[in-house]
């Protein structure tokens, strides 16, 4: 998820630019740049690092003109450096590009470019851009974006300025969000409402498949195929502050509902639709190498910890591999059993915890094959392991994790099929299946979503309890944990998961009347077993709020309260079952008055031991 400015009317470009940056710093910050019309002059400044070393250069080498792009980078493709960020330019300096999302196809892009001459100076997927539109510049930048966009698979929006044409801004969408602001002789793009707020508030949103031709008198919206549309201006009324979170009352609930898209950015050239077949094309590894692992070692922390005791289940049961899950802390002190044969999953969301760093680094000197699940590309676990798969989840501003957990979750389902396909440990059919469930994840997830209500009520219900306890078996006890860690760290209520089974074993003792019990039921294998955890707990009168699957019509009559999942393939439902869990969290911490984003003696990225 990057940022994207543009302007163009009367004044220069340069200040209107890095302040529009400014508001867009949340949606990433590894690298940052901007580029200038000035009377037909294309000028481009840009640097790692962020935006105040854009400031920094700009102060030394100062760019007038009163047409420009700006962008702030959170590099999914290519690390972060000077030559990677944007502004991107084709080869003969006359066209200049800004992106956000992932252009799917560019590999083969890139590679017909290149065939045909085009020189390229960056790793990034961006840079095919310029190129693609300089082919199909004949003067009219408008109709060379228009002629270029059939040809983008992928989720994008991208603005483009032209030498020849000082004054004009154009812009695309498709799937990343992009929105032209009006203002009074002079206009404005941006990828979100906070970089405009301080010029208008008056702003068309543009749709998929939509593309801009913006000037300071006009505005001209054209869907792909040429029709002209008109378009309805949209009225902002949130100040900047609620527009950074969207119109969200804090990052936390943003980021919730950010869900299905970065499980869909996440998914991006990972699948192919049509054979069902995953392909990890970043990873760089032959069949050969996937088939001499022996054994997984998962390390990890928190949040994303509980993702890797998902992977656990998830892995053993496509490659008949054994696998290991290790909290970082401990890892690093046990003198570990790994060797050569092993590959050792490490998981970050930040890329920065010491402990997982420390883990990494000890898996290393034992000679596993490092793979890095992290959300920053740029970060220390991303930049010392030997492979990478990044979730694409955007830059997780509140300190409870939450789309960072769901498309980790997803990488590691990805991991597992992949391997399984080159390793021949699963059917095609199975395969196909679990694929199709993958792709229909995001409308799952959006369908979840809207069970909002139902579990804020619930939340509300209960949020003045001291102890809530979460059960489950199997792949649900994995999700208990992770739903125990949001109420626990959000809210401040004492709340811990167990396997459904383990409760006679102890903590039945605490199951008195009243105590809230949230039973996770939808894993068919265990599922009558569950049902009599669930008994059990009744027996001592807790109050039981049982999650279960679309078509569960059993559980009902045995418990005080229902979350019903929509249909989900039990294997996957983990990425689904966790949303209303999160939804729980913040409900009950929000009705207790907590600062949710910010919660008491914790960090966002624990990076001191
Ligand atoms: C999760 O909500 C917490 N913020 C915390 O447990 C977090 O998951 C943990 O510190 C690991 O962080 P990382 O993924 O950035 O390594």
């Amino acid at each position: 998820m990057c940022g994207i400015v543009g302007y163009v009317g009367p004044k220069e470009a340069v200040p209107i630019l890095l302040a529009g940056l400014e508001r867009l710093e949340y949606r990433g910050y590894d690298s940052a740049g901007l580029a200038v019309n000035s009377r037909g002059r294309l000028t481009i400044k840009k640097t790692v690092g962020r935006l105040e070393a854009l400031r920094k250069l700009l102060a030394e080498e100062p760019l007038a003109g009163q047409t420009g792009i700006g962008h702030t980078r959170w590099a999914t493709h290519g690390r972060p450096s000077d030559r990677n960020a944007h502004p991107h330019r084709d080869c003969g300096q006359r066209i200049s590009v800004v992106h956000n999302g992932i252009i799917e196809n560019y590999l083969e892009l890139r590679e017909e470019l290149q065939q045909s001459g085009h020189v390229f100076l960056s790793e990034t997927d961006t840079e095919v851009l310029p190129h693609l539109i300089e082919e199909n510049y004949r003067g009219d930048l408008f109709a060379a974006v228009r002629s270029v966009f059939p040809r983008l698979r992928g989720a994008f929006a991208l603005a483009a300025i032209a030498a020849e044409e000082p004054g004009k801004l154009v812009v695309a969408r498709m799937t990343s969000p992009l929105i032209v602001g009006l203002g009074r002789g002079e206009n404005f793009i941006a990828s979100d409402i906070p970089a405009l707020l301080e010029h208008t508030r008056e702003v068309y949103i543009l749709e998929d498949g939509e593309m801009a031709e913006v000037t300071a008198e006009r505005v001209r919206v054209a869907r792909v195929d040429g029709r002209e549309v008109e378009k309805s201006v949209f009225h902002v009324k949130w100040d900047v502050a609620a527009a950074e979170k969207g119109g969200y009352e804090h990052f936390m609930l943003k980021e919730i509902h950010e869900q299905p898209r970065a499980l869909t950015e996440t998914l991006v050239g990972r699948v192919a639709r049509e054979t069902g077949r995953v392909t990890l094309p970043e990873l760089g590894l032959t069949g050969k190498e996937i088939a001499a692992f022996r054994k997984i070692a998962i390390i990890a922390c928190g949040t994303a910890y509980h993702a890797g005791l998902v992977g656990k289940y998830v892995l053993e049961r496509l490659l008949r591999l054994p696998v290991e899950v290790d909290l970082a802390s401990e890892f690093r002190y046990r003198d570990p059993l790994i060797g050569p044969e092993t590959l050792a999953v490490v998981i970050s969301q930040s890329g920065e915890t010491i402990d997982t760093l420390a883990g990494l680094r000890l898996a290393r000197e034992k000679g596993a094959r490092i793979l890095a699940i992290t959300n920053v590309i740029g970060s220390s676990v991303a930049r010392e392991a030997d492979l990478l798969l990044p979730t694409v989840a955007g830059p997780e501003i509140a300190v409870a994790s939450t789309k960072a957990y769901t498309t980790q979750l997803l990488n590691l389902y990805l991991l597992g099929l992949y391997f399984a396909q080159e390793r021949g440990t699963i059917g095609e059919e199975e395969r196909r299946e679990m694929v199709a469930g993958l792709l229909d994840l995001p409308r799952r997830a959006e369908a979840t979503l809207a069970l909002e209500e139902t579990v804020r009520a619930l939340a509300e219900e209960y949020h003045e309890k001291e102890d809530i306890f979460f059960i489950g078996r199997g792949l649900d006890y994995a999700v208990a944990l992770e739903g125990a860690l949001k109420l626990k760290e959000i809210s401040y209520i004492h709340a811990e998961a167990y396997a459904a089974g383990e409760l006679k074993h102890g903590t039945l003792a605490l199951v008195v009347k009243g105590v809230p019990v949230v039973a996770l039921a939808t894993q068919p294998a265990v599922y009558e077993k569950m049902l009599s955890n669930i008994k059990e707990v009744k027996a001592r009168e807790a109050t039981v709020i049982a999650v279960v699957s679309a078509d569960d019509h059993e559980t009902e009559k045995t418990v005080d309260r229902i979350i019903r999942l929509p249909e989900v393939h039990p294997f996957l439902t983990p990425m689904i079952s966790v949303i209303p869990l999160q939804l729980f969290a913040y409900y009950a911490a929000k009705a207790r008055g907590c600062d949710i984003d910010k919660p008491r003696n914790l960090a966002k990225s624990v990076t001191v031991e």
